[in-house]
């Protein structure tokens, strides 16, 4: 696990592998211990590679058994990773391989590789994994079919592809299209299916199975019901059908990511796939929903078509978030759908993009590959996609994504492939686009009005700011929705997208009876920061008027991040034209509740903090986050006479129901009740979570006390009625820590990881408490930085474990530049410390150097 020096990998070093590979079976003899594992691997000479080489297998923490070429015993030359096969040992042509190496699934508390969780045996191989089972070329461009025998004493026995036979203790699985070893799964378990029939547009039957352990079987039918609209959407909006007889989705608690593609078999977190009205708040069933549609949609955009490298990794992600996305907004509302992606990518990408990780959508090096499956890979690798199909158009999009599919289906591919289709479909040169891919950076986006004589000039700049790595970079391709809003509040003109190429470019509207409002970027048409001195006027204009429902909801975000920026700043009062503008559409009855809800969210602290950074600005945390306060209680005495009567009419009867409108009710209904809950003392919030009978009216409730201060009562009970489900619980452990006052966060999370029940090695347990400090933005900037050495005391004692989540979870500390000296030099000392630990992985190595740079 540890690397004494660690190798940085280049892009430009690719080569295509020296053989090519057949056919590989394997035969899986389980047992915690000493899991036996027979690999048979038809090999040939790679004609891409003329000439004759050494044969070199990745393998780590293997013990070789026993090694054969054509049925000969051979000595490989063996290392700490991997094998070697000297060319003069081996056939001119074809031959074949046979291995059998030993592991130990159980000692695997990385959750990499062949591993348990709770009694059950599961796989997770990307990006590296497969090396942990066997010795093979484990990179995504060897691709072959699989066939495999698992033998355990289990009674659930699973693999990839089609099942051929199974008798008492074992079963044979065969997967016919071709794939890299990163899409391998095995799980072995006492599971119990909840299924479904499933009859593709062209009438293939297919066989839906969700497995989960004995007693969570009912809770399964929200992840079933995604992945069939899922299936069928695929199939009416891109024209892609599935492929094999079944499809088989498992749940475990022990996993490092969201969920896991693996071809046939998807591995899930059983947070994302598990969801009763009880237990699951309205946040969890459409996560659920989006993770379900995520991992099917890779069946083509990852797994048909796969990634030439691991730095190819945004053209499966990207695009795969992407699709997700469209489905999403499909299902539920657009406005909101993409609100809620643009809240994400500011608070996680641009954040990643402004400090010392920022790194392009593709990068160029690494050292270890899972630090880089970011928000850059996948939701500015989505962004990125977006701005092309704004720019080609959906028709052209819809011909550019036939073609892809068509020319690569059965490759490993690059972005190169990817801009190709798009070209060769559409006429388009993509040179300059392109950059996208390759330059870091958020651009930073100016513009400046003139008006004269009806004729109305936008004058655009662009900044692209230099980032690690990257002094110097080009103009970037921005396509800018524009709408031109009339004095009396009409469109006068629609939405229009300029295409901007320059570093600084302007674009007139002529024939202008008088002088508009304009609304610029969109839909977030690209993921910049727009510099614009609107005035607050025209901002609470834009907010009443404007017909692109992103925008409206920016106009007021843009206001209140104004307004607190100058409380904040220079100590200015709550501006009243805010409150009236947010009055305004609180009880609009005419807009969507859930848009109601997402308008009257406080920019978070961390969201100001970034903002008042790249405005020139060191942040006080201890101030935004008083500022803030002082922020919603102005709104909760504004609105004060219709906060009951909203609660009441968004209170939705009857059985609950996950859907969007729902939902909707019950966030704006939620909303309210934090608000009121700062005027009444905690009477409505004590009412409520007795009436609570679903998750999200409980959590909701349990938040406003926690708030108060007043939650101890509804702790214990919460705990009383959950205590045995893990992945509740780790909503009572998140809440507590996030929503506690800044000078009490660290005791807090110091006394919730001392209980018996904090099992840290569980990574949403461990997120759930080191993630919710890192998030409570005022606590974890505490001035003495006692949250700094707790957060890296629990970075340093996950590391020899679970280096992976460790390394993850590190990123709390990539925002240190923001902050005062003394702040930057005790986050400084704590990324020393780490660093100086005796050990630490690759993957903790790369994140504290990198963020040690400072950049
Ligand atoms: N490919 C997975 C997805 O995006 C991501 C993933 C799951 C992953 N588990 C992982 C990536 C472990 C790295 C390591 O759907
Ligand atoms: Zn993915």
């Amino acid at each position: 696990m540890s690397d004494a020096s660690p190798q940085t990998v280049f892009l430009s070093d690719y080569q295509p592998f020296s053989h090519v590979l057949k056919q590989v079976s394997l035969v899986f003899r389980l047992s915690p211990q000493a899991t036996r594992v027979q690999a048979r691997i038809d090999l040939a000479p790679n004609p891409a590679r003329p000439g004759k080489h050494d044969l070199r297998l990745d393998g780590e923490s293997v013990k070789l058994i026993s090694c054969k070429v054509d049925g000969r015993d051979v000595a490989p030359l063996v290392d700490a990773t991997g094998l070697t096969l000297a060319a003069a040992d081996l056939p001119d042509g074809a031959f074949v391989l046979e291995t059998e190496v030993e592991i130990a699934p159980e000692a695997n508390t990385a959750l990499e590789g062949l591993y348990m969780s709770r009694g059950m045996y599961c796989t997770q191989c990307e990006a590296e994994g497969f090396r942990k089972i066997t010795y093979y070329p484990d990179r995504p461009d060897v691709m072959a079919p699989f066939k495999v025998r698992v033998e355990g004493d289990l009674p659930v026995l699973l693999s990839n592809g089609n099942p051929v036979g199974q008798g008492a203790g074992w079963a044979e699985w065969n997967d016919p299209w071709p794939k890299p070893a990163y899409l391998f799964a095995l799980v072995a378990g006492e599971l119990v299916a909840h299924s479904a029939p499933f009859r593709t547009a062209s009438g293939r039957s297919v066989d839906l199975n969700i497995w989960v352990r004995p007693g969570d079987e009912d809770r399964c039918a929200y992840a079933m019901d995604s992945l069939i609209r899922s299936m069928r959407w695929d199939e009416e909006v891109y024209g892609r059908e599935y492929d094999l007889d079944v499809f088989n989705i498992v749940a475990v608690d022990d996993f490092n990511m969201g969920a896991m593609e693996n071809k046939g078999l998807n591995i899930f977190n059983s947070k994302f796939v598990l969801a009763s009205p009880e237990t699951a708040t309205d946040d969890d069933f459409a996560r659920i929903e989006a993770i379900i549609a995520h991992e099917y949609f890779h069946n083509w955009t990852g797994n048909r078509i796969t990634c030439r490298d691991w730095f190819q990794l945004c053209l499966k992600e990207g695009l795969t978030v992407f699709r997700d996305q469209q489905f999403s907004g499909d299902m539920r509302s657009h406005a909101v759908k993409r609100i809620e992606d643009v809240l994400m990518l500011r608070a996680r990408q641009f954040r990643e993009d402004q400090g010392p990780l920022a790194h392009p959508v593709r990068p160029e090096s690494y050292m270890e590959i899972n630090n880089f499956y970011t928000a850059t890979v996948y939701e500015k690798g989505a962004e990125v996609i977006g701005m092309l199909k704004r720019l080609v158009g959906d028709e052209g999009y819809a011909k550019a994504l036939d073609l892809y599919f068509d020319r690569h289906d059965g490759e490993a591919a690059t972005i190169e492939d990817w801009l190709k289709v798009f070209e060769d479909a559409t006429g388009r040169d993509l040179a300059q686009f392109k950059r996208w891919y390759s330059e870091a950076g958020t651009p930073r986006l100016k513009v400046s009005e003139e008006w004269a004589e009806g004729r109305l000039t936008l004058q655009f700049e662009q900044e692209n700011p230099a980032t690690p790595g990257q002094e110097v970079k080009g103009a970037k391709v921005l396509p800018i929705a524009v709408g031109l809003i009339g004095p009396n509040g009409d469109e006068a003109v629609p939405t229009t997208v300029l295409e901007m190429t320059e570093t600084r470019q302007s674009f007139s509207f002529e024939g202008l009876g008088a002088r508009p409002v304009v609304s610029i970027l969109r839909g977030f048409s690209a993921p910049v920061v727009l510099e614009r001195d609107l005035t607050p006027v025209d901002r609470a204009f834009l907010l009443a008027h404007d017909t692109d429902p992103f925008n409206k909801w920016e106009a007021g975000r843009a206001l209140a991040k104004d307004v607190l920026a100058r409380m904040v700043a220079e100590g200015a009062d709550v501006a009243p034209m805010w409150l009236d503008a947010m009055a305004g559409v609180a009880f609009d009855d005419r807009l969507d509740p859930a848009f109601r809800a997402l308008c009257l969210r406080l920019p978070s602290d961390d969201d100001m903090a970034q903002t008042l950074h790249a405005a020139g600005h060191v942040p006080d945390p201890a101030r935004i986050y008083a500022s803030r306060r002082t922020m919603g209680d102005a709104l909760a005495h504004r609105l004060r006479d219709g906060l009951e009567g909203l609660m009441a009419s968004m209170s939705v009867s009857g059985a609950f129901t996950p859907d969007a409108v729902s939902a909707g009710k019950r966030a704006l209904g939620n909303a309210a009740l934090g608000l009121v809950s700062r005027l009444d003392g905690g009477a409505a919030a004590k009412d409520a979570w007795a009436k609570a009978d679903n998750m999200t009216d409980r959590i909701g409730a349990l938040s406003a006390l926690i708030d108060l201060g007043k939650a101890e009562a509804a702790l214990a009970e919460f705990a009383a009625m959950f205590g045995q489900d893990g992945n509740v619980m780790d909503k009572w452990y998140m809440l507590q820590i996030a929503l506690a006052a800044p000078d009490r966060a660290v005791e807090v999370a110091k006394e919730l990881t001392a209980l018996p029940e904090f099992n840290w090695k569980n990574p949403n347990r461990f997120r759930s408490v080191i993630g919710a400090l890192s998030a409570n933005h005022a606590g974890f900037h505490r001035a003495d930085g006692a949250a700094y050495a707790f957060v890296a005391d629990w970075l340093m004692k996950l590391d020899p474990l679970n280096p992976q989540t460790a390394a993850r979870m590190s990123t709390a500390f990539e925002t240190w530049r923001r902050y005062d000296a003394d702040r930057q030099q005790m986050v400084q000392e704590q990324l020393r410390r780490i660093l100086a630990q005796p050990g630490l992985s690759r993957d903790m190595t790369e994140m504290a150097g990198r963020m040690q740079k400072g950049g």
